[in-house]
């Protein structure tokens, strides 16, 4: 679905992220682990075409990207969840996903139901403004939102940072879940890395822009991924 190969990437003068090579399989989750200021938002934000690519390619589905804008990407099926649990603050929980949902008819209310379905802790929330949940419930509502938009590839940035143990649970169920039917990719970013090790086909460590380590994920390969991660 996702292949990114020799891609860097940066700001101004500054190169942050250096040639880094990364797939997400047709239905797989890949993780990007990587301390603070490792530059996986930064990544993240080249994936999208929200940062132009200094060199490397960006392909979705086989087909080259790299020079192509954020909305047609979008269009191409990204959805992107960025750090930091946005959402429209004024906005009821109800009226942050109709937003969405109106773009695409009939299939933006039945992807409102079944997104519904995913996180039902948004269900006696819906009236409520975005800005008054909590950040473990605005994180769910951002990923609902994403998923109206009836994506093939999820990039996720941080979903757990600063969220409580057991909505980490929720979310990740929900994560396993999407995953489990096949149609849906996952490009995840993480600091947190049992979850995500776990969950992953396969991870990747990130350390001052570049990939210090990877390998195929599982419960057995967290030990691992943590080893690298304190390198
Ligand atoms: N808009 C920007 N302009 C200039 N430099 C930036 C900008 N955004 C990030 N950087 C720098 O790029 C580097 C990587 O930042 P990035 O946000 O990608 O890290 P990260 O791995 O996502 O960290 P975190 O886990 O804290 O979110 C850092 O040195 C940061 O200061
Ligand atoms: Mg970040």
């Amino acid at each position: 679905m996702l292949e990114l190969d020799a891609v860097s990437t940066g700001y101004g003068r500054t190169t942050v992220v250096h040639d880094v090579d990364l797939a997400v399989p047709d239905g797989g989750l890949t993780a990007v682990l990587g301390h603070n200021g490792a530059g996986k938002t930064t990544l993240l934000r080249a994936v999208l075409g929200l940062l132009p690519v200094r060199s490397g390619a960006v392909r979705l589905a086989g087909e080259d990207v790299t020079r192509r804008p954020p909305h047609q990407r979008v269009r191409r099926g990204v959805a992107y969840v960025p750090q930091g649990q946005q959402s429209f603050g004024q906005l009821t929980t109800r009226e942050n996903l109709q937003v969405v949902a109106d773009s695409f008819g009939a299939a933006g209310r039945r992807r409102t139901r079944e997104a519904l379905d995913l996180f039902p802790a948004l269900e006696p929330l819906l009236g409520r403004p975005a800005g008054l949940l909590s950040g473990g419930q605005r994180q769910q509502l951002a990923i609902a939102r994403a998923l109206v938009t009836g994506p093939r590839l999820l990039v996720l940035d941080e979903p757990t940072e600063g969220i409580q143990p057991n909505v980490v649970h929720e979310i990740y169920a929900a994560i396993t879940t999407l995953t489990g039917g096949g149609d849906l990719s996952v490009l995840l970013v993480e600091q947190h890395i049992g979850y995500a090790v776990e969950h992953a086909g396969e991870y990747a460590v990130m350390t001052s822009g570049r990939i210090t380590h990877r390998g195929a994920g599982g419960g057995r390969a967290v030990a691992e991924a943590r080893e690298a991660m304190a390198l």
